[in-house]
């Protein structure tokens, strides 16, 4: 632990500053949000509102109160900040960021500068909203697949930079930690992230594991197997799943079939487990074809206007 109770007590004390946010699993409840829309387009302030209060008002569900970014940079913009954080403060939505590393050292010195920028402008009405960091996405996954992504030794100098330019900010002691697919934690070439990082971000989905038995009945245990091996590994490091879902739409993948029955018997089975023993879950995810229609498509609500979509299946967790 890098903050000492007694330096919490003198801070409650003067009520100088909240205690920072503990990186333990306390039931957080959010979706991940893109930059931009299916079509490329950059959601707007507006757009993202309208999504976070989207999440908020779901039937047979709630407490869907929180939003992982993938990025602090307005989409088709150098550095500015992005603008889900005034949305954010404007529907206090709780916020895990996300910085992109991938694809040279432009990307982290750019969401660093939106970091700023955005604690600078906000303040504490942005930064008591931040439960997390993540430094990067996949990152591990994709450079193991031979696409833009970094290694592990990039992956660690990035986290000690970002927390050395939180460190004496409004964000300092928050968590900060790395979203990947869990087989890219378990890889040992990747053995430093986990003792660099205060949780892991642990991105698993049954239906891309097409080397494994994958059809919905397996699925529960596809992923239980994956999240166990990674808090067995991680040790007293908390485990967030930052991303899981099922598809609805989309090709069939080895045994894996994309329907809403399916995206239903995964909800049952998967989300409402986690919500019970209060891990914290970012789904994927709300809506992911807003305009056109992604394939293979993962989203709760459909192509179109979200405001006036129902859910493609229920959302009630049945005991
Ligand atoms: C482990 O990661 C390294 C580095 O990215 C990669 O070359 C290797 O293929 C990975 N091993 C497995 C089993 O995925």
């Amino acid at each position: 632990m890098r903050f000492s109770s007694a330096v919490l007590a003198l801070a409650a004390a003067f009520g100088a500053v909240d205690a920072a946010p503990s990186p333990a699993n306390t039931g957080l409840r959010g979706f991940n949000y893109g930059a931009f829309f299916l079509n490329q387009q950059a959601k707007v302030q507006n757009d993202f509102a309208y999504e976070f209060k989207r999440a908020k008002a779901l039937p047979g569900t709630s407490g869907w109160t929180s939003a992982r970014l993938y990025t602090m940079v307005q989409w088709g913009t150098k550095s500015d900040i992005i603008q889900a954080i005034p949305a954010a403060i404007d529907t206090n939505t709780k916020l895990l960021l996300g910085l992109w590393i991938s694809g040279g050292t432009q990307s982290l010195d750019n969401e660093i500068a939106a970091l700023k920028a955005a604690i600078a402008k906000y303040g504490t009405k942005f930064t008591n909203l931040v439960v997390g960091i993540s430094v990067g996405s996949e990152d591990l996954y994709r450079d193991a697949a031979g696409e833009v992504g970094t290694t592990s030794a990039y992956l660690v100098s990035s986290v000690k930079r970002v927390r050395s330019v939180i460190a004496g900010t409004a964000l300092a002691g928050v968590p900060v930690g790395h979203v990947d697919t869990y087989d890219s934690f378990l890889n040992g070439t990747n053995k430093a992230v986990i003792p660099a990082i205060d949780f892991i971000g642990f991105d698993g989905y049954p239906y891309w594991e097409s080397t494994k038995a994958n059809s919905i009945n397996d699925a529960m245990t596809r992923f239980y197997d994956g999240y166990d091996k990674t808090v067995k590994l991680a040790g007293s490091k908390p485990v967030w799943v930052t991303e899981t879902g099922w598809p609805i739409t989309g090709k069939k993948n080895n045994l894996a079939v994309a329907s809403a029955a399916n995206a239903r018997i995964y909800w049952q089975n998967i989300a409402c487990t986690l919500l019970q023993k209060k891990i914290n879950v970012f789904w994927y995810d709300l809506q992911e074809s807003q305009y056109g229609t992604a394939n293979p498509d993962f989203g709760i609500f459909g192509p179109g206007d979200l405001g006036t979509l129902t859910p493609r299946h229920s959302l009630v967790c049945v005991r």
